[in-house]
């Protein structure tokens, strides 16, 4: 009996000590348990893909077009508005001030020095389209890329990236000239008009069986920061109101921990990842959901087949991973110390948790619930119409953090509140909350704090 206590005793030693000794040093320490080191380096390599991913998908999410220049390039042929006719394209081009004036921003760190200091001293023209056309070539441009057959100024494609309409730039150099501030979204930019600049508009009169007009009417009526992410599958460019049925650009960042994403909840980062790469931007690769599949709900997408659509080679599927990885990473913004009352923000926090029953749905710290976080249209008294153009026809919490940056163009997904103090009006209003109006000021200046 006492053999054998000293035996086992002595068993558990000789496991133990490789363990403990490897964290110190590795070096001259017999590495007798092969499945223990192979587990220790296992968490290497959990570090090491962790920041390869993060490298990987900055560079997606910055620069990737997934092969969708034969879109926005071959097809629309983008690239001659932008060129004009005095550069082999048509029309008169597109100036650096056009281009900042429809919302496109300009990453500072790819603006060549020259051009940078003759911004800054105000002698570099920004009504000069060649100056457009030397910032594409620097890739200075957030979210569109042009591609070059030969040498030359003038590009024979243009692609965009996610960073279009998710990055803005934080003006260093002067309005729309600044470093980049990817998740941030990009509320200046009139993706419509930009899109309704293209000389040809084809496949999507072809997909909405619209003429030309009517599509650059429709391109025309979305407004900055607005863009319609369900039109070509379900054709239905305005609200029964007669407004357009566009969505303002949400915030890419701070969605970690959340589940469901789109103002509707169409499912995860990542399958919206491979929606917006093949059905939006028209990236070349697979993707497949068959709720699209639906003559009554989405009629354009059962014609086109956009439910299921195998372009090869695939060049969104091997890039979901690390573009998954980088969108997780990208926390919310913090507002300056100095944007809101910290007194009153502390006051509105228990009104938040407490009597406004914000909390119920809004859960800190992430502000959506834990869980399927779906409400229908009369529990938050809107009406239904973007709801109903959604597989789940509901409503996602929207995760409030980061607000601050998302002020202009209005709150809820079509803007429909201009201000802060309109969305808490309208909870008091449809939950009966009772809320005096110091009230309201303090719950207002909480939402700014976030
Ligand atoms: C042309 C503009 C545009 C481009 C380009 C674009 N998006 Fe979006 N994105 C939107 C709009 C608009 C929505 C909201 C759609 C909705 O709710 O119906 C959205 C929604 C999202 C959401 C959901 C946010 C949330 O609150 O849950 C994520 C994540 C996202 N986009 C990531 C991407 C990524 C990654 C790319 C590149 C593959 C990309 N987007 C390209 C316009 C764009
Ligand atoms: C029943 C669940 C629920 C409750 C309770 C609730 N919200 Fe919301 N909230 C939502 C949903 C769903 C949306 C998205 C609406 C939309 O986009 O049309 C939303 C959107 C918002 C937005 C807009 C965010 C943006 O970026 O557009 C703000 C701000 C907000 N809520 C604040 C509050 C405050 C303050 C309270 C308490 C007075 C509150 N919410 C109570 C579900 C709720």
């Amino acid at each position: 009996m006492r053999r054998m206590h000293v035996a086992l005793a002595a068993s558990v030693l000789t496991l133990a000590v490789p363990v403990g000794c490897r964290h110190l040093s590795t070096k001259g320490v017999p590495q007798n348990g092969a499945v223990r080191t192979q587990s220790n380096s296992f968490s290497d390599d959990i570090r090491a893909n962790s920041s390869t991913a993060l490298e990987e998908g900055q560079k997606i999410f910055r620069h990737d077009t997934f092969g969708d220049e034969y879109f926005w390039g071959d097809t629309l042929q983008l690239q001659r508005a932008i060129a004009g006719e005095r550069h082999g394209g048509v029309g008169p081009g597109l100036t650096p001030r056009q281009a900042l004036q429809l919302g496109l921003k300009v990453d500072v760190d790819h603006v060549p020095r020259i051009m940078g200091a003759a911004i800054r001293g105000g002698s570099a023209s920004l009504d000069e389209v060649q100056t457009t056309l030397e910032l594409l070539k620097a890739d200075a441009v957030v979210g569109v890329k042009a591609f070059y057959d030969s040498g030359g100024l003038r590009p024979t494609r243009i692609g965009i990236t996610c960073a279009l309409c998710h990055s803005t730039v934080n003006d260093a150099l002067t309005k729309g000239i600044g470093n980049r501030l990817d998740g941030w979204p990009n509320r200046d930019l009139d993706v419509g008009a930009i899109i309704a600049l293209a000389p040809s508009v084809a496949p999507l009169e072809k997909a909405l069986g619209l003429n030309a007009d009517a599509i650059r009417k429709t391109l025309r009526s979305w407004g900055p920061g607005k863009y319609d992410a369900e039109l070509i599958h379900d054709g239905k460019a305005f609200r029964p109101d007669g407004k357009s049925a566009a969505t303002v650009l949400p915030a890419a960042f701070g969605l970690a921990g959340v589940n469901l994403h789109t103002y509707t909840g169409w499912g995860s980062i990542t399958h919206w990842n491979a929606y917006v790469a093949v059905t939006q931007m028209h990236g070349r690769g697979r993707f497949f959901d068959p709720r699209l599949n639906d003559p009554a709900k989405f009629p354009v997408a059962q014609r086109t087949k956009m439910y299921d659509v195998r372009a090869t080679p695939d060049q969104v599927t091997p890039k979901l991973a690390a573009l998954h990885y980088y969108q997780m990473s990208m926390p919310a913004p913090t507002p300056p110390a100095n944007s809101f009352d910290h007194a009153a923000a502390d006051r509105g926090r228990s009104l938040f948790d407490g009597q406004a029953k914000c909390a119920t749905c809004h859960v800190p710290p992430l502000f959506v619930e834990p869980g399927w976080p779906m409400h229908t249209a009369a529990e938050i008294g809107i009406d239904d119409f973007q709801a109903k153009r959604s597989p789940d026809e509901r409503y996602r919490t929207t995760p409030l953090k980061g607000l601050f940056v998302r002020a202009k163009g209005g709150f809820y997904h079509d803007g429909r509140f201009a201000t802060l103090d309109d969305v808490v009006n309208h909870y008091d209003e449809h939950f009966k909350l009772g809320l005096t109006a110091s009230q309201k000021h303090d719950l207002v200046e909480y939402l700014k704090s976030l």
